[in-house]
């Protein structure tokens, strides 16, 4: 049984406030969304955690865009389809590297400093680009940068309130029109009924569904889950993306080694100190994702090693401390030092393709609700992103998702109708949500991670519907359940969208069905209403 929402309640008895439009979410792209729908009303950011906390902070890499002399928007285009695998939204692509060239030159006036030499902007490269296109800022601290800037200009904006600490536990819908949302203080547990003409969903990832994953606890589905349950359809969930290079040292955190390191001549090695890149791919270390993912799985089952190591012995010591300042520093607080010392490594769940699907202007099916960033699912990273394309992602759909809510953002003849949800719900006493949350992530991790095949994706299916028999209508009360009912409810659909693609195609990759198929050359979508 699928929920409307995850409480009972009645708009009519609640406390409420309105807005002109509401972000959900302070990532980049909620905070893009944010500043530019002020430029037509009131906004209220509603972040589950601090502001300043999302992906966008974590993100090392760069962003990729055409700036360089020798780049074009058309060579980013055809590195963005290719990598695509066959499933990317063609006019969704030509939009994010025209329009991303202005994005990336607005966010440089609000004041973001990235790498330069001689005032000129440094470019470098990661795989399957065929180009040096990508920027950094304070070498590996990117997301850092770009999440200053913003945040900035956020907070010096006196048309955008934001609501710390805020978990919106439902979008307040009727009819297929979203009127704002349930948002609930997890300091005081007191709920809020946000309202507002327009709605903007910027929740980021789904990464905490796994055990292994470079997502910050704050990647929990919520977005998915929600937007779900009020009707809108999820498309391409069986496609996440496994980074190939995430630290593994016992007691150390999943922190994700930049694919920049492999960029700047990072070479990989398994323990006989083999090369073992050239077995799998011309491109060795700079294959697509996918393909070196799996090699490095490969290389371990056939090493039985449990990880393979980066080694950055040909790199200058001198440009390792100034390309990689954030990288070097955490291996040292756990005894490495590079580039002497090679780093563990192993692949981890890092990003979601799919998700709410969207148009190009960031609509969903559901008026008055919007999507950006990586909870939502525009095409254009289709079954595989190209690295580095998600930062320009979140700035160029972010802005088209602030505008377009802006834009419908009148409070005049804006009726809100008496909205109320009732259902039998069971308190569960004493239940175990880390438990539960734990057992979720093994499971996703073990059967649905990046090799997969019919009987363990049933076998995750099971398990889940299983655990949502009495978890998702259960009465619960606090934000720690609520991101439960969300994992659960996304990573089912995550495991029934691989189930279905019989096929391997970009970071789907089936044992059983190895290669493409020409007929699966489409997307699986799901929507309460199917
Ligand atoms: C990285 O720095 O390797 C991550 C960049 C990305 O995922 O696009």
């Amino acid at each position: 049984m699928n929920p409307r929402y995850l409480i009972n309640f009645d708009l009519a008895k609640m406390n409420s406030v309105k807005t002109g439009a509401i972000i959900i979410g302070s990532g980049s792209a909620g905070l893009t969304a944010a500043l530019h729908a002020s430029e037509f009303c009131k906004v209220t950011i509603v972040t589950k955690s601090k502001v300043e906390e999302s992906n966008t902070l974590h993100a090392q890499g760069g962003v990729a865009v055409a700036l360089s002399k020798d780049d074009s928007w058309e060579k980013h285009f055809e590195d963005t389809i290719f990598a695509g695998a066959g499933l990317c939204n063609r006019k969704s692509v030509k939009v994010l590297v025209k329009e991303g060239v202005h994005r990336v030159n607005e966010l440089i006036s609000l004041g973001a400093n990235f790498d330069r030499h001689n005032g000129k902007l440094l470019f470098t490269r990661e795989a399957a680009h065929g180009q040096r296109r990508i920027i950094h800022a304070n070498g590996d601290n990117t997301g850092a940068e770009i999440a200053r800037t913003l945040v900035r200009a956020v907070r010096n904006n006196r048309k955008i309130d934001v609501m710390e600490d805020h978990y919106v536990i439902d979008l307040l819908h009727y009819k297929n029109r979203c009127y704002g949302v349930i948002a609930f203080n997890r300091k005081t547990g007191r709920k809020t009924a946000v309202i507002a003409p327009s709605t903007v969903l910027a929740t980021g990832g789904a990464g905490q569904v796994y055990r292994e994953t470079t997502n910050p606890e704050v990647a929990t589905a919520d977005g998915m889950a929600i937007a779900y349950r009020a009707g809108t359809a999820l498309m391409d969930m069986e496609f996440m993306q496994f980074h190939p290079t995430t630290l593994y040292l016992a007691g150390a955190p999943r922190f994700l080694i930049s694919e920049t390191v492999r960029g700047e001549g990072g070479i990989l090695v398994d323990k006989n100190n083999y090369r073992f890149m050239k077995d799998y791919h011309p491109l060795r270390e700079l294959a697509p994702r996918d393909v070196v993912s799996r090699a490095i799985v490969e290389q371990m089952k056939k090493t039985d090693s449990n990880f393979v190591s980066l080694d950055l012995s040909d790199i200058p010591p001198g440009k390792v401390a100034k390309r990689f300042p954030n990288i070097k520093k955490l291996c040292s607080d756990y005894g490495l030092k590079i580039p002497r010392d090679k780093i563990p490594v192993r692949p981890s769940a890092h990003y979601m393709m799919g998700g709410v699907k969207i148009d190009l202007g960031c609509k969903t099916n559901i008026k008055g609700l919007y999507s950006c960033g990586e909870v939502s699912c525009s095409g254009v990273h289709g079954a595989n992103r190209l690295a580095s394309n998600s930062l320009l992602e979140s700035m160029v759909f972010g802005y088209r998702a602030g505008i377009a809510a802006g834009q419908n953002s009148n409070l005049k003849n804006f009726k809100v109708p008496p909205i109320k949800y009732e259902i039998d719900r069971k308190v569960l006493h004493a239940l175990d949500v880390a438990d539960v949350r734990r057992s979720l992530q093994s499971v996703m991790w073990r059967c649905v991670g990046l090799e997969r095949e019919e009987h363990s994706l049933a076998e995750a299916y099971n398990i889940i519907t299983f655990w949502e028999r009495y978890i998702l209508s259960a009465m619960l009360s606090y934000a720690d359940g609520f991101e439960l009912q969300n994992m659960l409810m996304v990573a089912k659909l995550m495991a029934k969208a691989a189930l279905r693609r019989k096929e391997s195609r970009g970071a789907h990759y089936r044992t059983d069905f190895p290669k493409p198929v020409e007929k699966w050359k489409r997307h699986i979508k799901f929507s309460l209403k199917d």
